[in-house]
């Protein structure tokens, strides 16, 4: 299939969008599903080395931080030593609940990402960070999409959840909902917290691939901790280069999906004129969860 004038396209808008207008991942070799062969062999033996470091950091710091599930997945995924063979994650994800992986130069368009998930695919990024970029990325690498997101497509009502996501994108290009659509994502899947008997826990990717904001979301003092409220979520802005200042808190995973369940359209149509509220919003009535105490370590 020719995908020229599509790809063309998505760095027209990119170019629009940012100051440098180019992405990092290399785009040539991408098929109309802007899908790569993961060139394993093409790592280096240092980047598989940084990846170890990265895991371990974060490995260490997971226990009371993520929830269980995340940790359970995460120990079966076999993916400690060196960057993980996408192909062979797929054959046990496959068996647990349908998902495979695909390899993805870096972000993809919104319509080819619901396109994705929607058929129980998930885009995972096949570069790695430099060593420089050890706390921090801007774009999603191997790491963030692999560590971070992966482990949860294990559990099959998340993994629902996805699926369903894809869905509602696919119908929120047609019904003008993405702005409001792309923030339950953040929310959620990049930043969500969820109750355990045992306090708080993160379940979002963002917060699981990151060394500093693990810790934060959980114990500092200083952001607020919602209980989940999807239109609520939708109203509010989000920002992309430092911590959150506000996590929303889901009781568990089947709570998302039945809050998510409905028909979108009516929010859409509400939230069309309304303000969108700043990232450290608290609304009279609303509840700020506390933290949980100080972690060690
Ligand atoms: N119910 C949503 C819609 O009508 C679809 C959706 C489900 C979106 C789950 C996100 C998460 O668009
Ligand atoms: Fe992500």
């Amino acid at each position: 299939m020719n995908t020229t004038v599509d790809q063309a396209d998505f760095f027209k808008t990119l170019e629009e969008k940012s100051d440098g207008g180019t992405l990092r991942g290399d785009y040539s070799r991408c098929d109309a599903n802007y899908i790569v062969q993961q060139d394993w062999s093409a790592y280096t033996p240092e980047q598989h080395a940084l990846w170890k470091k990265l895991y371990q950091r974060q490995a260490k710091l997971v226990p009371g931080r993520a929830c269980d599930m995340f940790i359970d997945s995460l120990a079966k995924m076999d993916a400690s030593e060196e960057i993980p063979r996408f192909d062979r994650t797929t054959e046990a994800l496959h068996k647990a609940t349908g998902w495979e992986l695909v390899a993805v130069p870096g972000l993809v368009p919104e319509l080819t990402f619901f396109e994705h998930l929607a058929n129980r695919r998930f885009p995972v990024t096949v570069w790695l960070r430099e060593a420089h970029e050890f706390d921090y990325i801007v774009e999603p690498d191997v790491f963030h999409d692999f560590f971070g997101h992966v482990p949860l497509l294990f559990n099959p009502v998340f993994a629902d959840y996805i699926q369903q996501y894809g869905q509602g994108g696919l119908k929120a290009l047609k019904t003008d909902g993405l702005t409001h659509l792309a923030r339950l994502y953040w929310y959620t899947v990049e930043f969500g917290l969820i109750e355990s008997p045992q306090g708080l826990r993160a379940y979002g990717a963002g917060i699981l691939s990151s060394g500093g904001e693990i810790e934060y979301c959980l114990t500092d003092p200083a952001p607020r901790r919602i209980p989940l409220d999807i239109e609520r979520i939708m109203r509010t802005l989000y920002k992309i280069d430092s911590y959150q200042e506000t996590y929303f808190v889901i009781r568990d995973f089947e709570q998302l999906f039945k809050a998510t369940a409905p028909d979108f359209t009516p929010i859409y149509e509400r939230l069309k004129d309304q303000e969108a509220l700043p990232a450290n919003t608290l609304l009279p009535g609303e509840i700020n969860l506390p933290p949980n105490p100080k972690m060690a370590g």
